[in-house]
């Protein structure tokens, strides 16, 4: 169990905070320590230079040091807070979801931009874009962070949002209820887009598995698959698991040990995802639809050539703020 000092002020608090977490080698030391303590102290950020002298309860300043020695051990500070900020939402994270990274609000950025190229394209300019009649799916929805950013700048658009995850989908749910979108995106356990096909074999995966579901329950979920089918999408858009297996053992023990590998592997080489989700969307995206994509640093090379220009056109690629390209986008001609 950790010590605590005799001296609780914030000041020293934070102090030793970071000094544990920098002989620890933690990256981002100074504000994991920061984030930390804020979290125990339940307060915000002006709080913690504004009162340096403060004293803090020893009951809190004993939790900061518990939480501090979890950190050093590898658990990520957004599991040990509980949120993480994406998009200027504050998000619940938990281990069953990818922890929203900074990077991804690029894909919104290039959607955003993307749309109102479309829209102008189509006859219909508007002062400011809304999403009215844009029918839009984020696949492999995680936390919802894709998906709920959209539903904040696009209020009239209809959203989607699938994920092989159930446990994802209950913190995605439960993020867009707490920001107020709940009736805004439907959610929908699929892998990819099989849960949108209206052929029988689909819609046999996506049915509940036998006995897991009450015979009411189960036609009520079919219904509600039903009523999805033959969907097709202005825009679908995805960060889908992009890690190959074969790095596994060299990601940060935060991220190998902590996040869920559903989110992270896209296979062996990491890029194989793209080669089932590429054609799909195809297959669901309405003439003139577009499809903005994240990929990792090294997927460029395989991912690319899966846009064939029978298919797509105006195929762009954004750099992030480190300069490595991470955005792919496309649109079905
Ligand atoms: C890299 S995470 C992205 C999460 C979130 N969209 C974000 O950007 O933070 C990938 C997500 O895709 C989900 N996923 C993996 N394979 C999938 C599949 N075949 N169909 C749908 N979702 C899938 C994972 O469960 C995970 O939530």
């Amino acid at each position: 169990m950790a010590q605590v000092s005799t001296d609780r002020s914030v000041r020293s608090l934070l102090r030793q905070g970071i000094e544990q977490l920098r002989a620890a080698e933690v990256p981002w030391f100074t504000l994991a320590a920061e984030l930390l303590l804020l979290h125990v102290a339940n307060q915000d950020r002006t709080w913690l230079y504004a009162h340096p002298e403060e004293m803090l309860p020893c009951e809190t300043a004993e939790k900061y040091f518990a939480l501090l020695h979890r950190r050093v051990l590898g658990e990520p500070t957004q599991h040990l807070t509980g949120k993480q900020e994406f998009w200027g939402l504050e998000f619940e994270v938990t281990p069953d979801v990818l922890i929203p990274r900074p990077e991804t609000e690029h894909l919104i950025e290039v959607a955003l931009d993307r749309l109102a190229v479309h829209e102008l394209q189509a006859g219909r300019p508007t002062a400011k874009l809304i999403g009215e009649n844009l029918t839009i799916v984020d696949i492999g929805t995680g936390s919802g962070c894709i998906a709920i950013a959209l539903a904040k700048e696009l209020p009239a658009a209809t959203i989607y949002a699938t994920d092989v995850s159930r446990a994802a989908l209950e913190v995605a749910r439960r993020n867009a209820t707490h920001r107020g979108f709940s009736n805004r995106i439907h959610f929908l356990e699929s892998n990819l887009l099989e849960a949108f096909r209206s052929n029988p074999v689909a819609a046999q995966h996506a049915a509940p598995q036998p006995g897991t579901h009450s015979t009411k329950s189960a036609s009520s979920h079919e219904s509600r698959i039903a009523s999805h089918k033959s969907l097709r999408f202005d825009l679908i858009i995805s960060n889908p698991p992009y890690i190959g297996r074969q790095e596994g053992d060299s990601l940060p023990i935060e991220v190998r040990e902590h996040e869920p590998a559903t989110a992270l592997y896209g296979g062996q080489e990491g890029y194989e995802l793209y080669g089932h989700l590429i054609p799909q969307a195809a297959q669901f995206l309405k003439p003139g639809g577009l499809l903005i994509l994240e990929f990792g640093h090294n997927s460029l090379p395989a991912v690319k050539p899966l846009l064939d220009s029978s298919t797509w056109h105006k195929i762009a690629v954004t750099k992030d703020l480190a300069g490595i390209p991470r955005v792919l986008s496309a649109q079905r001609i």
